[in-house]
């Protein structure tokens, strides 16, 4: 037995079919609209404990990155509902969710970080896209000049966490590549270049030094106070030389969506090899362990489902800009790894779960991470929302992309 299985039986797998497809959507949305009474205007945490979320505020603690997600579950329920009613339902619901964000960014409640794209992606730049309002507008502009003042010259990167003038914090890490599509739309609703400037500046930087030379991915890099690398780390991941998984699903969908924003052809390489190594790191069902250097033989080890929908987005994104045959064999693998999704880690009934797909991970500790213990083999709100998304590039090909 090979502890990852082979790109040929990656690509020999079943795709979900138009109507598996359908099906998993009906039931994402019934899930949705089983939620709202609990969740109209309160959102989950990061993780379900046990397979359920509980309700809790915006934020829903002092290092919430992920309300967002939950106001985007929403939104895409509204897009993909039958009937006027139910759709009017799921819009108030957004709408009035919305606001939270707008008194989060005008009261600065932990926004010192810099998560505000998957903040405020899904949930403002999502409402301001399907229904022209004025306060998601604001917030979102809002959230990116938050996300300006993350900025350190010195280097040309967003700083991810912590005060901006303290040394051991220089650090950028994969996952921003997510928040930076917020500073593209910011430039394009506003007029003002600056905030497409910064993030030229911040991918230019962020690639160069987070893709290894094997197409795998650092989750963390430091620099100097002058701006000069210093070294690579993982937060997350099972240790530094190790390749997080969803760290890697970040590198496939932020590669994509950087070249859909700057239409630069060396991103198409980037996203190329980070796909390459994300596909050839996979166990039999094709849902990959927590991290990249797990596989079959592992099974002690949870799974993260959440980076499979996150790649499946990150192809299915690509896929729009590459040639036809290569574009088929992206469309293919994002259908191969929602077969897989769908067959074994969906939620079809909401006695065990009020989420949308088992088998997350949030942060698993091991000897050489730092990390706490948090939401290991749990729902995971991304996860959810990601499969949602990728549900819907599927079955809407016109989809008006939130990112
Ligand atoms: N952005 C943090 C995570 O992916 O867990």
């Amino acid at each position: 037995m090979n502890k990852w299985i082979s790109l040929e039986q990656v690509m020999a797998h079943e795709e979900a079919a138009l109507p598996e497809l359908r099906g998993a959507m009906d039931s994402c949305v019934r899930q949705v609209l089983n939620n709202l009474p609990a969740f109209e205007e309160h959102f989950p945490d990061a993780n379900s404990e046990d397979n359920f979320y509980t309700p809790g505020g915006n934020p829903y603690r002092i290092d919430d990155w992920t309300s967002g997600f939950w106001t985007g579950e929403v939104w895409l329920a509204y897009e993909n509902a039958a009937g006027e009613l139910m759709k009017a339902h799921l819009k108030a619901v957004g709408d009035r969710q919305v606001e939270t964000y707008l008194e989060r960014i005008n009261k600065k409640l932990a926004v010192n970080h810099h998560d505000m794209g998957f903040l405020y992606i899904p949930s403002c730049v999502a409402a301001y896209k399907l229904t022209g309002s004025a306060r998601a507008k604001e917030a979102a502009v809002k959230a990116a000049d938050q996300l300006m003042t993350r900025y350190q010259p010195a280097g040309g990167y967003i700083q991810a966490w912590g005060d901006m003038n303290a040394a051991d914090n220089r650090r950028l890490i994969i996952d921003c590549l997510l928040n930076i599509p917020l500073l593209y739309w910011a430039a394009q609703i506003t007029g003002k270049p600056r905030y497409r400037e910064v993030a030229e500046r911040h991918i230019t930087t962020a690639l160069k030094y987070l893709v290894r030379d094997d197409g795998s991915t650092w989750h963390t890099i430091f620099f100097d106070g002058e701006g000069n690398f210093l070294r690579g780390a993982t937060c997350q991941g099972y240790k530094d030389a190790s390749a997080w998984t969803r760290g890697q699903a970040w590198g496939v969908y932020g590669t994509a969506i950087a070249y859909k924003n700057t239409g630069r052809a060396e991103y198409i390489e980037y996203f190329k090899r980070v796909s390459r190594y994300f596909l050839t790191h996979l166990p039999d069902d094709i849902c990959p362990y927590w991290d990249l250097s797990f596989g079959n033989g592992d099974e002690d080890q949870p799974r993260d489902s959440s980076s499979s929908a996150i790649a499946a987005c990150g192809f299915l994104e690509m896929s729009k800009y590459l040639p036809a045959a290569e574009a088929a064999f992206y469309v293919s693998a994002a259908k191969k790894l929602l077969g897989s999704l769908i067959r074994g880690y969906q939620v079809t009934d909401p006695a065990v779960s009020n989420g949308q797909l088992l088998h997350g991970v949030y942060a698993k500790s091991t000897p050489y991470n730092g990390c706490k213990n948090a939401g290991v083999d749990e729902c995971v709100i991304w996860g959810d929302y990601f499969f949602m998304e990728a549900l819907t590039r599927l079955l809407k090909p016109d989809w008006n992309v939130y990112w």
